[in-house]
Protein backbone atom coordinates (compact mmCIF):
# COMPACT_ATOMS: atom_id res chain seq x y z
CA UNK A 1 0.00 0.00 0.00
CA UNK A 2 1.43 3.66 -0.78
CA UNK A 3 1.37 6.03 1.63
CA UNK A 4 -1.26 8.29 0.05
CA UNK A 5 -3.95 5.29 0.33
CA UNK A 6 -2.00 4.98 4.01
CA UNK A 7 -3.28 7.62 5.22
CA UNK A 8 -6.91 8.31 2.97
CA UNK A 9 -7.64 4.84 5.16
CA UNK A 10 -6.91 6.54 8.43
CA UNK A 11 -8.67 9.56 7.69
CA UNK A 12 -11.75 8.12 7.00
CA UNK A 13 -11.57 6.60 10.50
CA UNK A 14 -12.62 9.94 11.78
CA UNK A 15 -15.65 9.97 9.77
CA UNK A 16 -18.57 9.21 12.00
CA UNK A 17 -22.77 8.53 11.30
CA UNK A 18 -24.56 11.53 10.62
CA UNK A 19 -21.73 13.77 9.99
CA UNK A 20 -21.13 16.85 7.38
CA UNK A 21 -18.02 15.51 5.74
CA UNK A 22 -15.68 18.20 3.21
CA UNK A 23 -13.79 16.32 0.85
CA UNK A 24 -10.95 17.27 -0.61
CA UNK A 25 -9.08 17.33 -4.04
CA UNK A 26 -5.88 15.60 -5.41
CA UNK A 27 -4.11 12.66 -5.07
CA UNK A 28 -3.75 12.29 -1.79
CA UNK A 29 -7.60 12.69 -1.17
CA UNK A 30 -8.67 10.58 -3.93
CA UNK A 31 -7.75 7.97 -1.68
CA UNK A 32 -9.93 9.07 1.20
CA UNK A 33 -12.87 9.54 -1.02
CA UNK A 34 -12.74 5.96 -1.65
CA UNK A 35 -12.33 4.48 1.50
CA UNK A 36 -15.50 6.83 3.10
CA UNK A 37 -17.35 5.39 -0.20
CA UNK A 38 -16.49 1.87 0.84
CA UNK A 39 -17.71 2.98 4.09
CA UNK A 40 -20.51 4.21 2.94
CA UNK A 41 -21.51 1.05 0.56
CA UNK A 42 -20.10 -1.51 3.05
CA UNK A 43 -20.90 -0.55 6.55
CA UNK A 44 -24.43 1.98 5.96
CA UNK A 45 -22.35 5.21 7.28
CA UNK A 46 -24.44 7.77 6.55
CA UNK A 47 -23.01 10.99 5.86
CA UNK A 48 -23.45 13.90 3.74
CA UNK A 49 -20.59 15.05 1.61
CA UNK A 50 -19.57 18.44 0.40
CA UNK A 51 -17.01 18.42 -2.43
CA UNK A 52 -14.23 20.72 -2.74
CA UNK A 53 -13.90 20.57 -6.80
CA UNK A 54 -15.69 19.23 -10.20
CA UNK A 55 -13.40 16.55 -9.57
CA UNK A 56 -14.10 15.12 -6.30
CA UNK A 57 -18.03 16.20 -6.78
CA UNK A 58 -18.05 13.38 -9.80
CA UNK A 59 -15.51 10.65 -7.85
CA UNK A 60 -17.82 10.65 -4.63
CA UNK A 61 -21.01 10.86 -6.96
CA UNK A 62 -19.85 7.93 -8.54
CA UNK A 63 -19.23 5.86 -5.41
CA UNK A 64 -22.57 6.37 -4.56
CA UNK A 65 -21.79 9.25 -1.31
CA UNK A 66 -24.52 11.58 -0.92
CA UNK A 67 -23.45 15.15 -1.88
CA UNK A 68 -24.78 18.58 -0.94
CA UNK A 69 -24.22 21.86 -2.17
CA UNK A 70 -22.11 24.02 0.23
CA UNK A 71 -24.64 27.03 0.04
CA UNK A 72 -27.31 23.91 1.12
CA UNK A 73 -25.59 23.16 4.65
CA UNK A 74 -25.38 25.16 8.01
CA UNK A 75 -21.85 23.47 9.06
CA UNK A 76 -19.43 20.93 8.09
CA UNK A 77 -18.48 18.39 10.73
CA UNK A 78 -14.55 17.53 9.26
CA UNK A 79 -13.02 18.41 5.94
CA UNK A 80 -10.12 15.57 4.94
CA UNK A 81 -8.16 17.36 2.78
CA UNK A 82 -4.19 17.09 1.11
CA UNK A 83 -1.53 19.61 1.16
CA UNK A 84 1.77 20.71 -0.45
CA UNK A 85 3.51 21.33 2.35
CA UNK A 86 2.93 21.93 6.22
CA UNK A 87 5.54 23.85 7.70
CA UNK A 88 7.01 23.07 11.56
CA UNK A 89 3.88 25.02 13.51
CA UNK A 90 1.43 23.63 11.06
CA UNK A 91 1.29 26.15 8.63
CA UNK A 92 0.26 25.32 4.62
CA UNK A 93 0.38 25.76 1.14
CA UNK A 94 -2.59 24.13 -0.78
CA UNK A 95 -3.42 24.68 -4.39
CA UNK A 96 -0.56 22.94 -6.23
CA UNK A 97 -3.92 20.98 -7.31
CA UNK A 98 -5.15 24.30 -8.49
CA UNK A 99 -8.69 23.89 -6.25
CA UNK A 100 -7.43 25.96 -3.18
CA UNK A 101 -10.26 28.51 -3.78
CA UNK A 102 -13.40 25.92 -3.10
CA UNK A 103 -10.68 23.70 -0.63
CA UNK A 104 -10.62 26.75 1.37
CA UNK A 105 -14.32 27.91 1.59
CA UNK A 106 -15.21 24.86 2.87
CA UNK A 107 -12.49 24.03 5.29
CA UNK A 108 -13.22 27.28 6.80
CA UNK A 109 -16.78 25.83 7.06
CA UNK A 110 -15.34 23.44 9.14
CA UNK A 111 -15.22 22.36 13.13
CA UNK A 112 -11.76 19.77 12.37
CA UNK A 113 -9.90 19.94 9.28
CA UNK A 114 -7.70 17.14 8.92
CA UNK A 115 -4.65 16.71 6.28
CA UNK A 116 -3.56 13.96 4.66
CA UNK A 117 0.10 13.75 3.38
CA UNK A 118 3.04 11.67 3.13
CA UNK A 119 6.56 12.78 5.11
CA UNK A 120 8.10 14.70 1.79
CA UNK A 121 5.39 17.38 2.34
CA UNK A 122 6.65 17.88 5.83
CA UNK A 123 8.82 21.68 6.17
CA UNK A 124 10.61 23.74 7.78
CA UNK A 125 9.59 26.86 6.49
CA UNK A 126 7.03 27.30 3.69
CA UNK A 127 8.16 28.43 0.41
CA UNK A 128 9.63 26.04 -1.67
CA UNK A 129 6.79 24.79 -3.04
CA UNK A 130 5.11 27.53 -5.44
CA UNK A 131 2.38 29.71 -3.94
CA UNK A 132 -0.90 29.62 -5.72
CA UNK A 133 -2.73 32.74 -6.70
CA UNK A 134 -6.09 32.31 -8.36
CA UNK A 135 -6.70 35.62 -10.21
CA UNK A 136 -9.52 36.95 -12.70
CA UNK A 137 -8.86 36.80 -16.25
CA UNK A 138 -9.49 40.64 -16.57
CA UNK A 139 -6.25 43.07 -15.76
CA UNK A 140 -4.03 39.57 -14.67
CA UNK A 141 -1.55 41.00 -16.21
CA UNK A 142 -1.17 43.75 -14.10
CA UNK A 143 -1.08 41.43 -10.87
CA UNK A 144 1.78 39.26 -12.71
CA UNK A 145 3.71 42.72 -13.18
CA UNK A 146 3.14 43.80 -9.62
CA UNK A 147 4.27 40.08 -8.45
CA UNK A 148 7.72 40.80 -10.43
CA UNK A 149 7.97 44.30 -9.69
CA UNK A 150 8.06 42.47 -5.51
CA UNK A 151 10.52 40.22 -7.24
CA UNK A 152 8.16 36.94 -6.32
CA UNK A 153 8.89 35.01 -9.35
CA UNK A 154 5.56 34.40 -10.94
CA UNK A 155 4.60 32.37 -13.79
CA UNK A 156 0.96 31.62 -15.24
CA UNK A 157 0.20 27.98 -14.88
CA UNK A 158 -0.19 26.01 -17.96
CA UNK A 159 -2.64 22.83 -17.99
CA UNK A 160 -1.25 19.33 -19.95
CA UNK A 161 -1.74 20.88 -23.58
CA UNK A 162 0.39 24.78 -22.84
CA UNK A 163 -3.06 26.53 -22.27
CA UNK A 164 -3.55 28.53 -19.56
CA UNK A 165 -5.15 26.54 -16.67
CA UNK A 166 -8.55 26.97 -15.72
CA UNK A 167 -9.56 26.82 -12.31
CA UNK A 168 -13.25 25.65 -11.79
CA UNK A 169 -14.27 29.11 -10.85
CA UNK A 170 -12.65 29.76 -14.99
CA UNK A 171 -9.92 32.18 -13.01
CA UNK A 172 -6.06 31.75 -13.95
CA UNK A 173 -3.18 30.54 -11.58
CA UNK A 174 -0.26 32.71 -11.22
CA UNK A 175 2.17 30.22 -8.87
CA UNK A 176 4.77 32.56 -7.09
CA UNK A 177 8.08 30.59 -6.88
CA UNK A 178 9.30 32.41 -3.27
CA UNK A 179 11.20 29.46 -1.89
CA UNK A 180 11.25 30.44 1.67
CA UNK A 181 8.50 32.56 3.20
CA UNK A 182 9.32 34.26 6.59
CA UNK A 183 5.95 35.97 7.67
CA UNK A 184 2.99 34.14 6.27
CA UNK A 185 0.29 35.52 7.81
CA UNK A 186 1.85 39.52 6.67
CA UNK A 187 2.22 37.89 2.62
CA UNK A 188 -1.51 36.34 3.31
CA UNK A 189 -2.90 39.81 4.59
CA UNK A 190 -1.09 41.41 1.35
CA UNK A 191 -2.40 39.27 -1.24
CA UNK A 192 -6.05 39.20 0.52
CA UNK A 193 -5.74 42.88 -0.09
CA UNK A 194 -5.23 42.81 -3.34
CA UNK A 195 -7.60 43.27 -6.31
CA UNK A 196 -7.91 40.98 -8.86
CA UNK A 197 -6.74 38.43 -6.37
CA UNK A 198 -9.64 35.57 -5.67
CA UNK A 199 -7.87 33.22 -3.35
CA UNK A 200 -4.62 32.64 -2.44
CA UNK A 201 -3.16 29.08 -1.31
CA UNK A 202 -1.63 29.93 1.85
CA UNK A 203 -3.70 28.07 4.75
CA UNK A 204 -2.78 29.52 7.95
CA UNK A 205 -4.36 28.44 10.94
CA UNK A 206 -6.75 26.41 9.60
CA UNK A 207 -5.60 22.59 10.22
CA UNK A 208 -6.64 20.64 13.84
CA UNK A 209 -4.87 16.90 12.77
CA UNK A 210 -2.18 16.11 10.28
CA UNK A 211 -2.23 12.66 9.06
CA UNK A 212 0.62 11.76 7.95
CA UNK A 213 2.56 8.66 6.11
CA UNK A 214 5.14 6.82 7.30
CA UNK A 215 7.26 3.43 6.57
CA UNK A 216 6.16 2.73 10.76
CA UNK A 217 2.48 3.39 9.73
CA UNK A 218 0.23 6.30 9.57
CA UNK A 219 1.31 9.11 12.39
CA UNK A 220 -1.52 11.15 13.50
CA UNK A 221 -0.96 14.53 15.35
CA UNK A 222 -3.22 16.70 16.78
CA UNK A 223 -2.77 20.18 16.43
CA UNK A 224 -3.73 22.87 19.03
CA UNK A 225 -5.79 25.72 18.18
C1 LIG B 1 -5.62 20.81 -4.63
O1 LIG B 1 -5.78 22.07 -5.10
C2 LIG B 1 -4.56 20.82 -3.58
O2 LIG B 1 -4.71 21.74 -2.57
C3 LIG B 1 -4.26 19.45 -3.04
O3 LIG B 1 -5.05 19.16 -1.94
C4 LIG B 1 -2.86 19.41 -2.66
O4 LIG B 1 -2.17 19.95 -3.75
C5 LIG B 1 -2.33 18.02 -2.39
O5 LIG B 1 -2.41 17.25 -3.54
P1 LIG B 1 -1.76 15.83 -3.66
O6 LIG B 1 -2.33 14.98 -2.59
O7 LIG B 1 -2.12 15.35 -5.03
O8 LIG B 1 -0.28 16.00 -3.51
Amino acid sequence: MNFKEMVGNKAAEFVKDGMVVGLGTGSTAYYMVEAVGKRVNEEGLSITGVTTSNRTADHAGKLGIPLKDINDIEKIDLTIDGADEISDDYQGIKGGGGAHLFEKMVANQSAEVIWIVDDSKLVHKLGAFPLPVEVVKFGCQQVFRLFEKKHMKPSFRKDDKGDLYLTDSGNYIIDLHLEEIDKPHELASWLDSLTGVVEHGLFLDCVTKVIVGTENGPEVKDVKR
